[in-house]
């Protein structure tokens, strides 16, 4: 089969969602790194895409040069991935859909809900696809989750509860780490730190596995480190349009905490856990029964479990495969074949509309909103 081209913007080196990318991208053999603006500094982006194999007329030192020499190729890119800050998502994801590419771009997909809209009614008018990295909901055990919650084997779903929640920058030495420092810049990150940058992927956890979308929050946004701007701890209580209730906690200053990503859905007749940081495992419970330790890779699972577990059970399988699973669903929608549940534009301006409400409503003491985005409600 015929490989796909893909082209970078950001995701360099030192960055630390780059590798990330580049290891999805290239594991199954589908797409070649064959265009990039891989840094901040062009320079020093365009060394880095020649020591990847970049040829050098194809190795730009910023986005706009790379758009300029690839829209009209006719070997045009078939995929184009953003992995810059987030203020400049927008931007440069417009552009490159406007021009014709197939765009995965990083979360959060924008910065104002007006924003999302526009990328939304873009990807739809170009006929072009616009995926946001969700990737959590590439693992393969989530996918059994959603399954199980599908089936019926928990009932209506009463509770989801889940949490973002890391130590990481507990020493508050933002201004020395420049990897930090943009995360509580409102120019750089916009109008939320912490509940833009892990809780959208939490919120889109519950949303994803229950099959259902969030309609009013009400947030309590904290800055803990007094010096940051944005918040670095945020509670949220949510219901959902299904009439599922909501908790979400997502921190940055909970030491102890590594990877911090979990979830636990409650129904009338079971209830489910599963955490990041022990991704082949989900933990079932039947009213009234006990425990169950479902495995990643064992008999009986779902279709979508198995096809995107890699390796045999008890393998430790993680972050990298679950991005690689995008790339491999980007490539068989690329290709016009059938491809699994691939999160969308639509899924970036549903986060968006969420992050402004909990903005919203911490700034009136917790105040029930609407989190829906306008054009959804
Ligand atoms: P980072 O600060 O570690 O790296 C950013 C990279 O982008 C650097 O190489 C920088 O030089 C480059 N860059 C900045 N501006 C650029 C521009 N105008 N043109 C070209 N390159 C530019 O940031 P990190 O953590 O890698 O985050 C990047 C994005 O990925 C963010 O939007 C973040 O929210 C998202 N992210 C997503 C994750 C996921 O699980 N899906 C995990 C981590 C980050």
């Amino acid at each position: 089969m015929k490989k796909l081209t893909w082209g970078m913007i950001g995701g360099g080196e030192g960055s630390q969602i780059g590798p990330a990318h580049r290891l999805g991208a290239l594991a199954d053999g589908n797409f070649t790194l064959t265009a990039g603006a891989l840094d901040a500094d062009g320079p020093r982006g365009k060394a880095y895409a020649e020591r990847l194999g970049v040829a050098p007329d194809r190795a730009y030192g910023d986005w706009r040069e790379m758009l300029a020499g690839e829209r009209d190729r006719p070997d045009k890119l078939d995929l184009v991935t953003v992995a810059t800050p987030n203020a400049t998502h927008f931007e440069i994801t417009k552009a490159f859909l406007n021009a014709g590419f197939n765009v995965l771009c990083e979360k959060p997909m924008t910065m104002t809900v007006e924003e999302g809209e526009e990328i939304v009614r873009i990807a739809e008018a170009s006929g072009r696809i616009c995926a946001v990295n969700y990737c959590y909901s590439a693992y393969p055990m989530v996918r059994e989750m959603r399954a199980m919650v599908h089936r019926g084997d928990l009932g209506a779903i009463r509770t989801v509860v889940t949490n973002f929640s890391h130590g990481h920058h507990a020493a508050g030495d933002d201004a020395d780490n420049p990897r930090v420092r943009w995360r509580y810049d409102p120019a750089m990150a916009g109008v939320s730190g912490q509940m833009a940058d892990c809780g959208i992927h939490a919120l889109h956890l519950a949303s994803f596995i229950t099959g259902d979308e969030v309609r009013t929050l009400s947030a309590d946004f904290a800055s803990t480190v007094p010096s940051r701007v944005l918040e670095d701890d945020a509670m949220v209580n949510f219901r959902m349009e299904g009439g599922t209730v909501g908790r979400l906690w997502s921190s940055t200053i909970a030491i102890g905490r590594m990877h911090g990503l979990d979830i636990q859905v409650f129904g009338e007749l079971g209830g489910i856990r599963w955490a990041s940081e022990q991704p082949n495992q989900v933990y079932y419970t039947r009213l009234n029964g006990r425990t169950e330790i479902i495995e990643k890779g064992e008999a009986g699972l779902t279709s979508e479990a198995q096809r995107l577990s890699r390796v045999a059970i008890a393998h430790p399988e993680g972050f990298p495969l679950a991005v690689a699973n995008i790339y491999v669903d980007l490539a068989a929608r690329i290709r016009g074949e059938a491809s699994g549940d691939l999160p969308l534009a639509v899924d970036g301006l549903r986060s968006m509309a969420a992050v402004h409400a909990a903005v919203q409503s911490a700034g009136q003491n917790g105040a029930w909103v609407d989190a829906r985005p306008p054009s959804l409600r």
